[in-house]
């Protein structure tokens, strides 16, 4: 007797918790693939940069950051993108301008030695592991005006280090 309210039991909150397009077509709410279909794209890819900044594709296709992605760098892109083909216009609204980081840390993301870092990113070019910034060549760069350290730009283009 018992024992059939337990099981009476847990089909009726069986029945109020698991919701209803559980199941439908495998073990997962059915609904949940319209709802990630309806989400926004935030990404565009860097094929779809080329046909606006050839220049800088170029430049990027034949150095050693080819590999990297535009949008690794700058965002995502997705709006700026749509944007930009729907108006041709040169100004950008401020929303839409892409983020420019041109300071030493944002290069040490991935340069910066780090021993913590499984050593999987390699160099396609001197088929060694990613270049870490060696300390006494580059931790003594500073601008003999300002005695400020130097911006890894200054010497190295971030489309074609
Ligand atoms: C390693 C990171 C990195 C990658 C990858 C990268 N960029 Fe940049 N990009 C930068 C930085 C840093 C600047 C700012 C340079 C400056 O201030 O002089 C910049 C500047 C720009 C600018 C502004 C104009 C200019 O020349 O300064 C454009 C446009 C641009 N990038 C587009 C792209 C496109 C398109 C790609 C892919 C083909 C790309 N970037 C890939 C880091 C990157
Ligand atoms: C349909 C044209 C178009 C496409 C496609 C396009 N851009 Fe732009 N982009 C522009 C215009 C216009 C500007 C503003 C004027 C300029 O700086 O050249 C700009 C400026 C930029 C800048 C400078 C900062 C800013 O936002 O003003 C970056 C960085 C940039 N684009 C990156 C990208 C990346 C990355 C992609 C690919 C995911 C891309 N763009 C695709 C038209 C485009
Ligand atoms: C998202 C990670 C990432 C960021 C951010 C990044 N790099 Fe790189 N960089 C790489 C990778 C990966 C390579 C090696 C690519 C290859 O050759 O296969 C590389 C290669 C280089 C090289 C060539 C090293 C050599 O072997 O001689 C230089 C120089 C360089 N990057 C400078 C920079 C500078 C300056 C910045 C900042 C503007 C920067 N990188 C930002 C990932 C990154
Ligand atoms: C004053 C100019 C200058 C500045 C500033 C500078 N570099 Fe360099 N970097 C060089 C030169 C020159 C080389 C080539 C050294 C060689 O081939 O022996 C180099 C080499 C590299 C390499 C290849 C590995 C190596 O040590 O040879 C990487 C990666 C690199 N730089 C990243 C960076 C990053 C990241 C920054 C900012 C934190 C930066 N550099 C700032 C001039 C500079």
């Amino acid at each position: 007797m018992t024992f059939a309210v337990v099981i009476a039991l847990f089909l009726g909150v069986r029945y109020l918790l698991v919701p209803k397009s559980f199941g439908e077509y495998g073990h997962y709410r059915g609904l949940a693939l319209a709802e990630n279909a309806d989400r926004p794209l935030h990404y565009s890819t860097s094929a779809n940069c080329a046909r606006c900044h050839e220049d800088i594709f170029g430049d990027k296709s034949k150095g050693h950051h080819a590999g990297l992605s535009c949008e690794g760098c700058h965002g995502p892109a997705g709006k700026h993108v749509l944007f930009s083909d729907s108006t041709h216009t040169i100004k950008l609204a401020d929303s839409l301008i892409l983020k420019r980081d041109s300071t030493r840390q944002f290069c040490a993301v991935c340069h910066e030695k780090n021993a913590a870092r499984i050593k999987i990113l390699f160099d396609t070019i001197n088929k060694s592991v990613v270049k870490v910034v060696e300390e006494k060549k580059h931790n003594h760069l500073f601008d003999k005006e300002t005695h400020k350290l130097l911006n890894c730009i200054e010497c190295h283009n971030p489309h074609d280090p």
